[in-house]
């Protein structure tokens, strides 16, 4: 049974000058427990409210139809109590490393089992999980012991995923998780990320505008264009055989995947 199903999605937002956008077009997706897909666009093609709309964040001034199941939970429909059940429990996301949610003025040791005992972890053994977590994200122990201005930036952003994993979600949403960091700390990042959706069984949402950063991923690949998925399959498929022209020059634009031209 699919973890995540959305099926006709349409996202509307109202504009502040009163314009209607039509963020997300007639979505369809399908994502099997501890499966993986991947979603590219350019900025503004819809990605973000299209993961919003699978937690059931959206503002208050968009307008949806259709349906999504995340989990056994009908996300447009379903009571609130459900969702709140559904959200970092079973569901928790990763947001660009720009927008970081940690305290300045609390030590990464500190805000972490905070976070855990908020969750209804025994106090005396949170902190033994949140040393757990620090390890799953490769982070050294000493860094407990230190706030987040002194960390690097892909240290912040190991953190904020070992802040997602706390409450052992099985599904793992994230929203351009490298952007603003170094090329080569994103893909250690990248990586990261999908050692630990393999080790863990997490299905995994991974949102980017990067072809080159998930192209190598397994399992699916949805390309989005002005609100449209306009591509939709497995990543292996759609990098050597792709059918819209849209990533027919995403693809172009990367040296390692230069496309063989089939004969007419
Ligand atoms: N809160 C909002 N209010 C109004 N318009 C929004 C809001 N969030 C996103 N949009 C619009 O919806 C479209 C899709 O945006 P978004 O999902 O953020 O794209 P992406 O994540 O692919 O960059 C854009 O035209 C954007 O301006
Ligand atoms: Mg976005």
């Amino acid at each position: 049974m699919p973890v995540i199903e959305v099926e006709r999605l349409n996202v509307w937002m109202q504009a502040g000058d009163g314009r209607i956008i039509h963020a997300v077009k007639n979505a369809n997706l399908s994502l099997g427990n501890g499966g993986q897909l991947a979603i590219i666009g350019e900025s503004g093609s819809g990605k973000s409210t299209l993961l919003m709309a699978l937690l059931g964040l959206l503002p208050p001034n968009a307008s949806v139809s259709g349906r999504v199941v995340v989990n056994g939970v009908d996300v447009l429909e379903g009571p609130e109590a459900a969702l709140a059940g559904l959200r970092w429990r079973e569901v928790a996301m990763v947001f660009q490393a720009s927008s970081n949610p940690l305290s300045p003025v609390h030590m990464i040791g500190q805000q972490l089992t905070r976070l855990l005992v908020f969750h209804g972890f025994d106090p005396k053994r949170a902190k033994a999980r949140m040393r757990e977590l620090l390890d799953m994200v490769r982070l050294p122990t000493a860094c407990e012991q230190l706030y987040p201005h002194q960390l690097s930036g892909g240290m912040r952003q190991r953190v904020v995923i070992a802040f997602a994993l706390a409450c052992r979600p099985k599904i793992l949403l994230a929203d351009e998780p490298t952007t603003a960091l170094d090329p080569i700390v994103q893909a250690e990042i990248i990586e990261l990320i999908l050692a630990l959706r393999q080790s863990l069984d997490l299905a995994l949402v991974l949102v980017s505008h990067d072809l080159a950063l998930v192209g190598r991923m397994q399992g699916d690949l949805a390309v989005m264009l002005a609100g449209e998925i306009v591509e939709y399959g497995p990543v292996n498929q759609l990098m050597t055989k792709p059918t819209h022209e849209h990533l027919r020059t995403l693809l172009a634009a990367l040296p390692d995947f230069g496309l063989v031209e089939e004969p007419a």
